[in-house]
């Protein structure tokens, strides 16, 4: 079967990048990035809230095709939630891929499997899709706990769910022990985890869906190492946090992931 899956290279860029920086970084990017490359990979921009409003307007006066995306929000529409943001808002920026679930968000921020499961609805709710981490830690992979602890957080999330949304989303796996580290799981075992999730996914929502879900792999991913992850039957992406912030890195890692 051909593989229908477009590869997505999402830049999560983390609180970094003021809105000044951020829009320097997306031009350089338009720049280095050819549009024919842009039509075989998909490509999201994660930056911080306050960049988005930034970042949408240049998108949209010089029809660039990077897609905008954000690093979180609510999973309510509005309220007594100080601080939050709604997903509402960030559908109306023409956000089009939501991160949730992110390890740094579960572990500094106390998200849990539910909260990760109500933004998922959310996001989806709202017209945009999600983009929802999972991922162990050091510990438990080295007591052999990787898959236990990876496809519990995947069913937790994809809870209640219709077959339609779950084939329509992405799930990054990211091994926390990972994640700016400089360390990065093997392709063979990123290709392991990621082939797991696959027929969790199937298993739970039908062949139909375990085919169509993009996986990314996520955790120091580099222009170095993009190309045997890409060249993994299942991993259909990367999440790159650090190496998306310098514009001719990630320019060159969109160009290896158009090739696969
Ligand atoms: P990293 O971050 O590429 O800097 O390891 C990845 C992520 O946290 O999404």
């Amino acid at each position: 079967m051909p593989d229908p899956r477009t590869p997505l290279i999402s830049g999560n860029w983390k609180m970094n990048l003021d809105h000044f920086e951020a829009l320097r970084t997306l031009q350089k990017l338009a720049w280095l990035v050819p549009k024919d490359v842009l039509s075989k990979v998909d490509v999201s921009l994660h930056p911080p809230f306050t960049d988005l409003r930034t970042l949408q307007t240049s998108i949209e006066v010089d029809r660039m095709e990077f897609l905008l995306g954000a690093q979180h929000c609510h999973h309510e529409t509005k309220g007594a939630f100080t601080g939050e943001v709604s997903p509402v808002f960030l559908a109306k920026l023409d956000v089009k891929l939501v991160i949730c679930g992110h390890s740094e968000r579960r572990e500094l921020f106390g998200e849990t499997d539910e909260m990760v499961n109500a933004k998922v609805k959310a996001i989806f709710a709202h017209g945009m899709t999600p983009i929802m981490c999972v991922g162990e830690t050091l510990a438990e992979r080295e007591a052999g706990e990787t898959e236990a602890k990876v496809l519990g957080q995947v069913v937790a999330g994809l809870q209640g769910l219709k077959k339609e949304q779950v084939a329509a989303m992405v799930i990054a796996y990211e091994p926390i022990w990972a994640i700016g580290t400089g360390k990065n799981a093997t392709a063979q075992d990123a290709q392991s985890v990621c082939a797991s999730i696959r027929a969790a996914v199937a298993a739970s929502f039908g062949a139909e869906a375990g085919a169509s879900v993009r996986i990314q792999y996520g955790g120091s991913v580099k222009a170095g190492t993009v190309a045997e992850l890409m060249a993994q039957p299942d991993v259909d992406g990367a999440l790159v946090g650090g190496a998306s912030l310098d514009p001719d890195e990630f320019a060159q890692i969109i160009a290896i992931a158009a090739e696969h």
